[in-house]
């Protein structure tokens, strides 16, 4: 072939998505993956997404979505047989009135003192993430929400207004304040759970606070550090219990796993070890490596996207760090390394011409990134409930996970980072009950597409090959 048809070939190869390079060696590469279920670690609650800062509006209709696609998106994203999310993440709003790109508060005037008067409103709407809530809901019954606030209502500050960062009035080292605000924050958290109810909605985890270890003064923001988060969660946590004996209490969204760890720290040696439920954190500026310090609490990634780049919805072309392949590692490494129990993407769907959300919106049509393929793949199988299991792999390049759900079937997302397939032989222990492995294959040609179907022999063992660059999810029942 001529040197310029070679080229053009790879040209069309690349603009198809088609795998980069991949190579057929003349011996085959093998590795052994071992399950030992008897070793128990985290419990999963999923995968997720986002429609703060009025971004749930775009999804339902204000950029030019039609009613029939607006169902289509968010079945995409939370069908247990498509995306298979299963957290939302909403934001209570602290703007008052309706302000474009902004959140509405449900205390629209914020009195002068803590003695009120709180004159609580409900939009039946709260900026487009009721709606947002509910189609997920549609199509998946078990959402798990996440509520969680960016900032206190200005008045409950100590800058007096939503954005500026500060802190809320009453917790060490806050002046400038009309009084102690503690109770009546945690009041107003407990009041959205409530309109919620009104709503059908059950709130799983209530959250007072938004990357407190970052100030960007611009948007709604509140600081805190660990002390500080102590004297707050403990009129937050009594509160909340007492309204919604079943809720889950957050802390404290930091920027990053090592920041999450710093404020926890903190937390306990002010004594509030036990004032939290989840230790939730972003992955923005610092990845996690290591267990949590969260005090035998679970641990949630409840917000990342790159944010730097533009639309990519490739799977494995580039190696961007926005593409689906480096996402499935991302949750490998936090499920495997962090105990992490889930996984949220910042922005669901968003009219944008950048890398920050799932779905990308053009008037009414609809562009779904790989990204999604990496969270259905481990999430369309583990599902919430299951509980991730030992996994070993004897090849360094080749990432295995493991997770038993409630009804004893199991899911076992292989990842193969070669550019070269794997044969593998695969070793199940530890009482794993299952006759068969269902293979679905995720890379640049397949979306979580069921590939094969394997008996598991006798002694527990199954052959299977794993392409290049791909994610292979054996579904074990
Ligand atoms: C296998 O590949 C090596 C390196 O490319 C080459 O030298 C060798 O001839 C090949 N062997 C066969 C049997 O094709
Ligand atoms: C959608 O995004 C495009 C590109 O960023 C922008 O020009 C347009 O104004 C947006 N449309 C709406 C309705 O926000
Ligand atoms: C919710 O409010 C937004 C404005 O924030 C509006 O565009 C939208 O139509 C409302 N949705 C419903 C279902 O009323
Ligand atoms: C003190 O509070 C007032 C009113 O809430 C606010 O306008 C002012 O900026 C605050 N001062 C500081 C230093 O934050
Ligand atoms: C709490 O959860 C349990 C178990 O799911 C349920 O039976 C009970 O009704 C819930 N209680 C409340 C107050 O929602
Ligand atoms: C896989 O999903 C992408 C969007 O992420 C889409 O463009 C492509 O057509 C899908 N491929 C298959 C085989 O379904
Ligand atoms: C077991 O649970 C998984 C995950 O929810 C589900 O896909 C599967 O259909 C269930 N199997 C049986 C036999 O109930």
């Amino acid at each position: 072939m001529k040197r310029a048809n070679m080229r053009n070939l790879v040209v069309s190869a690349f603009a198809a998505g088609a795998s980069a390079w991949t190579y057929a060696p003349n011996i085959t590469y093998s590795a052994a993956i071992s399950i030992d279920a008897s070793q128990k670690y985290q419990t999963m609650i999923g995968g997720g997404c986002s429609g703060a800062f009025g971004i749930a509006c775009q999804q339902f209709g204000s950029v030019g979505l039609s009613p029939a696609n607006q169902e289509m998106v968010t079945q995409v994203l939370f069908d247990e047989n498509i995306g298979g999310l299963t957290i939302v993440r909403n934001d209570i709003g602290s703007t008052p009135g309706h302000v474009r790109g902004d959140v509405a508060s449900i205390l629209p005037v914020c009195p002068p003192t803590p003695e009120g008067p709180f004159n609580y409103v409900w939009d039946r709407n709260d900026t487009c993430q009721l709606q947002l809530t509910q189609t997920a809901l549609k199509y998946n019954p078990n959402v798990y929400v996440y509520a969680d606030a960016w900032s206190a209502p200005g008045c409950m500050k100590t800058v007096g207004t939503e954005d500026e960062g500060g802190l809320i009035c009453g917790v060490r080292g806050s002046s400038n304040c009309s009084g102690d605000w503690r109770q009546a924050y945690a009041d107003y958290l407990v009041q959205y759970v409530k309109f919620y109810e009104q709503e059908g909605i059950e709130v799983s985890l209530l959250g007072a606070y938004n990357e407190p270890d970052f100030n960007p003064v611009t948007y709604a923001c509140m600081e805190s550090d660990g002390y500080q988060a102590k004297d707050f969660l403990e009129i937050l946590y009594p509160t909340a219990k007492a309204a919604f004996p079943n809720i889950s209490v957050a802390c404290c969204d930091a920027t990053g796993a090592r920041q999450e760890r710093n404020i926890l720290y903190e937390l306990q040696q002010a004594g509030g070890a036990d004032l939290f439920d989840v230790a939730t954190w972003h992955n923005y500026q610092s990845n996690p490596e290591r267990p949590f310090n969260s005090n035998g609490k679970p641990n949630l990634m409840t917000e990342w996207a790159d944010g730097s780049g533009p639309w990519n919805a490739n799977w494995d072309v580039s190696g961007q760090l926005a593409e689906g392949f480096q996402w499935a590692m991302y949750m490998h490494n936090a499920f495997v390394n962090s105990d992490t129990s889930g996984y949220t993407h910042w922005w669901c769907a968003q009219n944008t011409t950048g890398d920050n959300a799932l779905i990308r919106l053009d008037y009414d049509a609809y562009f779904v990134s790989a990204r999604l393929w990496a969270f259905a793949a481990y999430f369309r199988f583990a599902r919430p409930g299951a509980v991730r299991v030992g996994a070993a792999s004897s090849a360094e390049n080749v990432y295995v996970s493991a997770y038993v759900n409630a009804n004893g079937t199991v899911a076992v997302p292989v990842i193969n980072e070669a550019h070269f397939p794997y044969q593998l032989t695969v070793h199940l222990g530890g009482g794993i009950d299952a006759s068969t492995a269902t293979a679905y294959l995720t890379d640049n040609q397949h979306n979580v597409t069921m590939v094969g179907q394997t008996p598991i022999g006798g002694g527990g063992v199954f052959e299977a090959t794993i392409e290049p660059r791909a994610v292979k999810t054996f579904f074990l029942s």
